[in-house]
């Protein structure tokens, strides 16, 4: 299994919607673990079940058992979390262990929502790629700043987990001079793109006309990166 993480600092840069973009290009399933509460459920008129709840509950041991607690979030195949803070936080301290250590033994490729990290998530126990995304001000850098230096502090570095910052929408700071003061390299600056971004809020398909939106094209671009092997990415930081 790989899994590539997405989290936010502050605010609500669009890691959810960047997730299922990041899924759909890289063909993999999305997994809801925002401790906030899920969201992709309601987006898409999904049911809440099944999901991360039914996953944890069966816990299978082949390796494509995950799949059947999947649902499709318009063409993406989605583990949806509880919608409920209090639930997801519950479903994390209580079955944490077995989710992470069923995505351990999948067979395919993972796109964690991490949604906004104040602790260091279980779930990154098995991730290979963190990203942070933020927009461009100093309230979100800085935010940002701080999740860069919690990651670094943990032990991801034994696992050589890699850490980048993806950029969303324009600022005043230059993606270099962010990077710089992050401590991780910014993977990709996504634009603004208000009419793709509703589209997948409003439950919209990652359709063929969705895939030439700017939105889309720009995270293939960070899908690629993610793709490539760390050691091809000369700005990719390992920590
Ligand atoms: N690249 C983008 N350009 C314009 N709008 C965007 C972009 N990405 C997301 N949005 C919009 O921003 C809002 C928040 O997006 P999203 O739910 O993906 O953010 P989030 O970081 O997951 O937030 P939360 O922490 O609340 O889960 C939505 O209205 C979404 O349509
Ligand atoms: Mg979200």
């Amino acid at each position: 299994m790989r899994s590539v993480a997405l989290c936010s600092a502050r605010g609500a840069p669009g890691v959810t919607t960047t997730a299922l973009l990041v899924a759909s290009h890289l063909d993999s399933v999305m997994v809801e673990a925002d401790l906030s509460g899920g969201v992709v459920a309601v987006r898409y008129g999904l049911g809440r079940e099944p999901g991360l709840v039914t996953l944890a509950a069966a816990n299978p041991h082949e390796p494509g058992g995950w799949l059947d607690h999947a649902q499709n979030a318009g063409g993406i195949p989605v583990l949806v979390g509880p919608d409920a803070a209090e639930t997801a936080e519950s479903l994390w301290r209580t079955a944490g262990e077995r989710i992470v250590g069923v995505l351990g033994r999948s067979d395919g490729t993972v796109v964690v929502d991490v949604g906004r990290m104040w602790r260091r998530p279980r779930v990154l126990d098995v991730a290979e790629v963190v990203l942070v995304l933020a927009r461009p001000n100093a309230e979100e850098l800085v935010a940002a700043s701080h999740a860069v230096a919690t990651l670094k502090a943990t032990n991801l570095g034994h696992r050589g987990v890699r850490v980048g910052v993806v950029l969303v929408g324009d600022g005043t700071y230059r993606p270099t001079e962010i990077g710089d003061s992050l401590g991780a390299p910014v993977l990709a600056h996504l634009p603004d793109d208000p009419t793709t971004a509703a589209h997948l809020r409003d439950g919209g398909t990652t359709s063929r006309s969705l895939a030439r939106s700017r939105l889309s094209r720009a995270v293939a671009g960070l899908a690629d990166i993610i793709d490539q092997p760390a050691a091809q990415v000369p700005d990719v930081v390992t920590v």
